[in-house]
């Protein structure tokens, strides 16, 4: 008798509890002759049917960008199982799917195995922060090199055992400080590879080389997005990044603290422009890499004559010498998603951070509450 689509063949899984592996090779138990779609067609869907349901794994889902991404795709019909450790996630980012059937929330920590019967693996899972690199930069090397390798490691050959698709969430650090401006995807970086940064840079580029390895060796489907940075709500609060410490700062009526002269760029995308892109990515046909970002460009002194004229007329900014290695330029040249993947952001940094400003006040409120002020 055919084996029903969507049928519950991996081990179940509860929130907070470990999912023990098991040895067989699945992927065999779901060739063609049952009715589960053959894997390797993930994302294809016969005309005049609907969208079949998927199953996926959102590694980091706790986390700023992947608690949004997990609300789109619950929001489009999917099943979805979020592993994350809470390194730099919260719980609050996804407490309102909880006891949603089609959600799943488990604490697990990506650098040790783990056996899931899924369809696609979004794998976002990485001690993201700046702060962490600057403050402890030993434990922080470890962990990104221990997250960036075997984490990844761990999450390919997931995705090799039950022929699930693989995307990466790899970062415009990959390109260093460029030479090339805008920085298109053909451009191999210029990073430095013992400089104070170079944990996280490294550590996403060697995610990249394993990705690859694993797509000519073994066959594995993967995606590689190139994200740059990044705001919305979500955001950890005190993380480092530059969005979310002006906006903190200001709705503390602290200083926001530029770093250098100010004058060097970023560019900055809404979330949800980011999630549409990796989306678009993880279901289309193409590999990559590909930038996803924002071509806006803006200075940091531009951008906290943003964040003033939203959040405070009367902020001030407070200038502090720069970390070795900052980027000078960072703006993504984004025509190969505009052109295989129908993809470009919408939103402005003027229309995206109000967007932010509300959840931040709300968490800044509660931190003051906590700590009886
Ligand atoms: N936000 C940006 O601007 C930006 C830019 C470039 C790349 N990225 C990439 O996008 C991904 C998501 O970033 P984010 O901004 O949401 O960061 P985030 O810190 O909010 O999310 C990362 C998540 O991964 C979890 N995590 C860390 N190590 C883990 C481990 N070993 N096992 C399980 N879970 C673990 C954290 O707890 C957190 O929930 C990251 O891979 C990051 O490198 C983000």
């Amino acid at each position: 008798m055919p084996i029903p689509p969507y049928a519950d063949l991996s081990p179940r899984t509860t929130p907070g509890v470990s999912v023990v592996s098991d040895n067989h090779d699945s992927s065999a138990s779901f060739s063609s002759g049952t009715n589960r779609p053959v894997y390797g067609k993930v994302g294809r869907v016969p005309v005049g049917i609907g969208r079949r349901r998927m199953r996926v794994v959102v590694t980091g889902g706790a986390g700023f960008v992947g608690s949004h991404l997990v609300d789109k795709l619950i929001a489009r019909g999917d099943e979805v199982i979020v592993l994350d450790n809470f390194f730099t996630g919260r719980k609050d980012n996804l407490v309102h799917l909880f006891g949603n059937p089609m959600f799943e929330l488990i604490r697990h920590d990506v650098v040790e195995p783990i056996l899931l019967e899924v369809d696609q693996i979004y794998h976002l899972a990485c001690p993201a922060s700046p702060v962490h690199y600057k403050y402890n930069p030993v434990k922080t090397i470890i962990s990104f090199a221990i997250t960036n390798v075997m984490g990844t490691l761990n999450m390919l050959g997931l995705a090799k055992r039950v022929g699930a698709r693989f995307l990466l969430t790899s970062t415009s650090e990959v390109y260093g400080d460029p030479l090339q401006h805008p920085q298109k995807e053909t451009y191999w970086g210029n990073v430095n590879p013992i400089g104070e940064r170079s944990c996280y840079d490294e550590g996403k580029r060697t995610a990249e080389t394993l990705a690859m390895d694993y797509h000519r060796g073994a066959g594995v489907e993967v995606r590689i997005a190139r994200i740059f940075n990044t705001y919305g709500p979500h955001m950890c609060l005190d993380d480092g990044r530059v969005v979310s410490n002006f906006v903190a700062q200001a709705i503390r009526k602290l200083p926001m603290t530029v770093y250098g002269d100010g004058k060097q760029t970023r560019s900055f995308q809404y979330v949800s422009d980011l999630v549409d892109g990796l989306v678009a990515l993880m279901d289309g046909e193409h590999i990559g890499p590909f930038n996803l970002g924002n071509p806006g460009e803006f200075t940091m002194l531009e951008l906290s004559e943003v964040v003033k004229e939203t959040i405070d007329p009367s902020a001030t900014i407070e200038f502090r010498p720069n970390t070795a290695d900052d980027p000078h330029m960072r703006k993504p040249d984004i025509s190969k998603a505009k052109e295989l993947l129908n993809w470009e952001p919408k939103i402005s940094l003027r229309e995206g951070l109000p967007l932010m400003v509300g959840d931040f006040r709300q968490r800044i409120l509660n931190e003051d509450e906590g700590k009886g002020a």
